[in-house]
């Protein structure tokens, strides 16, 4: 029987090497819809090469793909806050979810998971770190810490004045991931693995002191796990994510699908390992304070953060300003302990405002 898929972002970086994943498999899949934000014209190519009951634009149809009972999974990776509303209704209809997008969890992890649970959803992770302690974890019981590990972005081996003064260009030059323009920002303040340590924290359940973060260049181990007694279980491969794209889509069942060659130690120079600087990459320390105070904490981070980065590809600020500006509103937002979805909304919807005009005031006038 083939497996009924839709994916939402299918124009961007994870849903175009999602299809090229399924184009692979193509016995083993069937496509209900495909949702893309502004590109209508790839869009249009995707339906006419792989034939979708229906595709949308825009964030409108997202509700209707995510009550659609056809499906059997959902893979989520459109960008930003737009992820969340459809993966609730999804997962409130019974339909597994492969999950790249972070602001989901970032947002309402709390709720999520507790609904996931309720319906007896599957949330498979796609972010490659998630998805390796995924692969790892066979007793979460017996399972001591996380250990998420870290490419460093284009500024590790940098200076701190280097950073303050890198270009848009610089900082979206990623030594070894090609992905979207915000993700790519966010790994080079290392704001992404702050995102990830949230997501680690609501996928798996664990405290933010269970969950390390070390910095590993090369990116072959993609993350691990420490069982009680010591062992350490790591997850390693080549850095793509085609790997974990097709590992959320067909679990729990493998298929050779897009493996171009086997993994091959000997062509493995060298595997280097570090603490991650919270001196130069504060937004790390500022994303464990939030995650530990919980509640609207981290949607404010969040917002104050995506805006940050934003204003940033704008030239509007300098790459150190994206810390400054989200601590600054991380500082004067009064946390709201168990929030609903509409209050996580209002508080988005504020901080962004308030981001920007701060933004504009503080920066783009002067
Ligand atoms: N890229 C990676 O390697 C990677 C790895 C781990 C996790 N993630 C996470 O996966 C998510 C997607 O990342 P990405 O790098 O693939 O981003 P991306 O290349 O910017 O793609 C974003 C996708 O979202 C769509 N979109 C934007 N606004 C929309 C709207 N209003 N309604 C419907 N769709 C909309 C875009 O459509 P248009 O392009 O048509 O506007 C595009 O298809 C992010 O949350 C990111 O953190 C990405």
């Amino acid at each position: 029987m083939k497996r009924k898929i839709s994916i939402i972002g299918s124009t961007g970086s994870i849903g175009t090497q999602a299809l090229e994943v399924i184009e692979k498999l193509r016995d083993k899949f069937e496509i209900i819809a495909l949702a893309g934000g502004h590109n209508k014209e790839l869009l249009a190519k995707q339906a006419e090469k792989f034939k979708p009951r229906y595709n949308c634009l825009g964030e409108e149809g997202l509700e209707k793909i995510c009550s659609d009972k056809e499906n059997d999974i959902i893979l989520v990776a459109c960008s930003g806050k737009i992820g969340l509303k459809p993966t609730l209704t999804a997962i409130r209809n019974g339909i597994d979810i492969a999950l790249a997008n972070k602001e989901t969890l970032v947002m309402a992890g709390d709720i999520v998971m507790a609904e996931a649970e309720k319906y007896g959803v599957n949330i498979i992770p796609v972010d490659s770190e998630h998805c390796a302690i995924h692969q790892c974890i066979k007793d979460i019981n017996q399972v001591d810490k996380l250990i998420i590990t870290a490419s460093g972005g284009p500024f590790l081996k940098k200076s701190v004045e280097d950073m303050k003064n890198a270009t848009v260009e610089q900082a979206l030059a990623h030594p070894r991931w090609n992905m979207g323009k915000k993700i790519t920002v966010d790994s080079a303040t290392l704001m992404n693995k702050g995102l990830e340590i949230i997501e680690a924290h609501h996928l798996f359940g664990f405290d933010y002191d269970n969950i390390d973060v070390v910095v590993h260049p090369q990116s072959i181990v993609h993350s691990a796990i420490e069982y009680k007694d010591g062992s350490v279980i790591a997850q390693i491969g080549l850095p793509s994510m085609h790997i974990p794209i097709q590992y959320a889509i067909t679990y729990p069942e493998r298929f050779e699908g897009i493996k171009s060659k086997s993994f091959s130690f000997s062509e493995i120079a060298r595997l280097d390992f570090e603490k991650p600087d919270y001196e130069k990459f504060p937004t790390l320390k500022l994303a464990y304070e939030m995650g530990k105070l919980g509640g609207t904490a981290t949607v404010c981070l969040n917002a104050a953060n995506e805006e940050a980065v934003f204003a940033f590809l704008d030239g509007k600020i300098k790459l150190y300003d994206i810390y400054k500006i989200t601590k600054k509103m991380c500082d004067e937002h009064k946390v709201i302990k168990n929030p609903t979805i509409d209050e996580i909304m209002a508080v988005d919807k504020e901080v962004r405002e308030q981001t920007q005009q701060f933004i504009n005031l503080n920066f783009v006038l002067k």
